[in-house]
């Protein structure tokens, strides 16, 4: 068998030793490159199928040459590895040209894998699209989750698919999809968000789109829409799920058509946009129930990215623990620790409300405890909080629907045939029967005041006390 050689550039000999090893078992020649300067010599010689190289070497970055090796040698499958596992370092791989970005440490069968995989592919890519990086590291976490997030942030910020972000409350939709746009030849252009849960429904097709002037009552002005306000750069289009039927109709036919008209204009506007959409529900199961459109769905699906909840990936909390005091602190608290013991309460916590949830308790305890290092025991005790909290709000949820599930697998039957054509007046009366009552007996059957808390009228109330035919004198009695 011709042996492929592979230039190993590592900056640790002992890790560099290992490698080599068990490159060879796999039966490749290395040929161990200590600096920058050897890397370049073998380059230009034409030596090597392959480069594995650190970015961190004694006598400089590898990305500084990165972009003159891919130019001499385009046909040289290029893999990083690096332990500074951030969004930075893949972007800069990516960016700079090479063919894969590996974290350290690794899995040498996961090396080996793509070893093979280069080899393979390596006649038939080679674009390379140099755009500036950005200082600014955006998002936090290392863990193996992560890292693959950051390949496919990598790797779609250079180009213009649409891609639909999945991912419960507060794991960071809208920072990936900022980051998106950031890293991408967008990024001089606007990024505009426009969260379809946040504004009244007959309102979105003008807010996408725009109006004209009259064309609907309330309409004294024309006005721009996203659409336009985005215009070369991204739109995110967030919690998708929640988007009117009728506005979901306009989007698709914007986005086969790729120009839109605005709410009673005639004239078409061509767009050049990206679409980012994020959501926390279950698609399909809109689409299965006819509020969603799967035609758009699949114009929207082109690539999902899933960001894990944070509970799967708890490695991460200590990160982002620092990363949050150190927002703290630039937003005017003092500077604060928590205590080593503290980190594993914080890693049992499941964290229901994700990231955001983790950012607002350090954010909450900076502000609370006026002591340096937060100890173990208040560390406990407010996550206690966060766990009653929990607790209660899951306890009257689904202890009200239980109620109602079996009550309604029990007697369906029976009510459909008693009550036809009544069943929905019935069980409202039902409810509301029990509420009321409820409400009366607590407020000592004083009708003003159960009014009040209902957000009733006092007439209303009355109304409903007669026909719903509830017995004032027993909610006297019970107070
Ligand atoms: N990996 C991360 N590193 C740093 N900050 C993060 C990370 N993930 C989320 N955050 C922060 O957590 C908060 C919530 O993130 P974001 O708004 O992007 O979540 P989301 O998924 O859009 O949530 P929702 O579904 O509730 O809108 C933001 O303040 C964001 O900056
Ligand atoms: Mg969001």
């Amino acid at each position: 068998m011709n042996k492929k050689t592979i230039l190993l550039a590592e900056d640790d000999e002992s890790v560099r030793l290992v490698t080599t090893k068990s490159l060879q078992d796999e039966g490749y020649k290395v040929e161990s490159v200590e600096t920058l300067k050897t890397l370049w010599m073998l380059i230009e010689e034409g030596k090597g199928n392959i480069l594995i190289s650190d970015v961190m070497m004694p006598d400089g970055e590898l990305f500084d040459i990165l972009p003159q090796i891919t130019e001499l040698r385009p046909e040289l499958p290029v893999i990083v590895i690096s332990a500074k596992n951030n969004l930075e370092t893949a972007i800069s791989a990516t960016q700079k040209g090479a063919y894969e970005y590996l974290p350290k440490p690794f899995d040498l069968e996961e090396l080996n894998q793509l070893i093979r995989k280069a080899l393979l592919r390596r006649d038939s890519n080679k674009e390379s699209n140099l755009i500036g990086v950005r200082n600014n590291q955006l998002i936090i976490g290392r863990s193996s989750v992560m890292q693959d997030l950051y390949k496919s942030v990598a790797r779609l910020s250079q180009n213009d698919l649409t891609v639909m972000i999945y991912g419960e409350s507060g794991t960071g939709k809208e920072l990936v999809a900022k980051a998106l746009h950031e890293y991408s030849s967008r990024s001089s252009y606007p990024f505009i968000a426009l969260n379809m849960a946040a504004i009244p429904k007959e309102l979105i097709e003008s807010e996408l789109f725009g109006h004209e002037k009259g064309s609907f009552t309330g309409a004294y002005q024309k006005s721009e829409g996203k659409f336009k306000h985005a215009e070369r750069g991204t739109l995110f289009l967030d919690e998708i799920g929640d988007m009117p039927i009728d506005a979901q109709t306009r989007l698709l036919r914007v986005l086969q058509e790729g120009e839109f008209s605005t709410v009673g204009g005639n004239e078409k506007i061509k767009t050049d946009i990206r679409i980012i959409a994020a959501t926390n529900k279950d698609l399909n199961g809109l689409i299965n129930q006819g509020s969603f459109r799967e035609d758009l769905y699949y114009r929207l699906n082109v690539v999902p990215i899933n960001i894990p909840p944070l509970r799967e990936r708890k490695e991460d909390i200590p990160e982002l623990i620092n990363h949050f005091f150190i927002e703290a602190l630039r937003s005017g608290l003092s500077e604060k620790k928590i205590h080593p013991d503290g980190y594993g309460i914080l890693k049992d916590y499941d964290w229901p409300g994700n990231v955001r949830e983790l950012e607002n308790f350090i954010l909450r305890i900076s502000a609370l405890y006026p002591e340096d290092m937060i100890d173990s025991e208040s560390i406990r005790k407010e996550i206690n909080k966060l766990n009653n909290n929990a607790l209660e709000s899951k306890k009257s949820n689904l202890y009200f629907s239980d109620i109602i599930n079996n009550y309604f697998s029990d007697n369906i039957n029976k009510l459909l045939e008693e009550n036809e054509g009544e069943v929905h007046n019935y069980i409202v009366s039902i409810i509301e029967r029990a509420l009321i009552s409820q409400t009366l007996n607590t407020n000592g059957g004083n009708q003003l005041k159960a009014a009040e808390s209902l957000g009733l009228n006092r007439n209303t109330l009355r109304k409903k006390i007669i026909d719903l035919n509830i017995d004032l004198q027993s909610n006297k009695k019970n107070k």
